[in-house]
């Protein structure tokens, strides 16, 4: 079977060869399969953000591979490899990272201008009305409220339609009840486009929605269920 994301014995050391070395990562092995919805989970410094960092391209294992639909994705030219990171991830931080000075949509459609395509128009009218921002269009970050904000940065991780959604500890600065209206509407759309969800999370209720739970402890998966 195929899988549409996979990493084998997965390392990564910080400062390696001084003495403060990290062992972040100490051999993770997975297998992500298209469409369904993954939840991280474990304490703080465990790992998770290291290991999303590197799933998704943002930085480099120190030792083994992620596979992506059967390709290294470590083995592919710079090029390529940061052509993988614009069009088959999405990413979304606990901080937003919306630029002041432009829209809602200006920001939304940023990485796609960027790469230089235009959006799927039906595409970006279902994902702004899934996620209840079709409203917002025209208005600045600083008008918005902080759940609003964030399902803008969800709209703008999934404007290049991605095959995979990576979030990390994405309502960790929003309370709540804003917290799980933002991952019902996240998990909604990933579902409705058919994308796969690899989503950081401390809240064990969602986490419990997830169709597979992994737990990493200090660098190293403990159980996947
Ligand atoms: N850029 C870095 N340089 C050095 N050490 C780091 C760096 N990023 C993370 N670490 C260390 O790696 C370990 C794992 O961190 P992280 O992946 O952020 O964990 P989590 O997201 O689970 O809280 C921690 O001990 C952290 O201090
Ligand atoms: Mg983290």
């Amino acid at each position: 079977m195929e899988f549409i994301l996979e990493t084998r014995n997965l390392k990564k050391t910080y400062n390696a060869g001084t003495v403060q070395a990290v062992e972040a990562l100490r051999g993770i092995s997975l297998q992500f399969e298209k469409g369904r919805y993954y939840a991280i989970v474990g304490k703080s410094g465990c790992g998770k953000s290291t290991l999303m960092h590197i799933l998704g391209a943002l930085d480099t294992p120190t030792e083994g591979s992620v596979i992506c639909a059967g390709e290294d994705v470590f083995g592919r030219s710079r090029k390529a490899l940061a052509a993988f990171r614009r069009r088959q991830i999405g990413f979304v931080f606990q901080s937003y990272n919306l630029l002041q000075e432009h829209t809602a949509l200006e920001n939304i459609l940023m990485p796609l201008h960027l790469d230089g395509r235009d959006p799927d128009e039906d595409y970006l009218r279902r994902t702004l009305q899934m996620l209840e921002i079709e409203g917002l269009k025209n208005k600045f970050p600083s008008q918005l409220s902080g759940g609003e904000q964030q399902r803008v940065a969800i709209a703008r991780a999934m404007a290049a339609k991605p095959a995979i959604v990576l979030a990390d500890e994405p309502t960790g600065n929003l309370d709540p009840n804003t917290s799980r209206h933002t991952l019902a509407l996240l998990k909604d759309t990933v579902e409705q486009l058919g994308q796969t969800l690899i989503l950081v999370t401390h809240d064990m209720d969602i986490a419990s929605e997830a169709h597979v739970r992994i737990r990493i402890h200090q660098g190293e998966i403990v159980d996947v269920a």
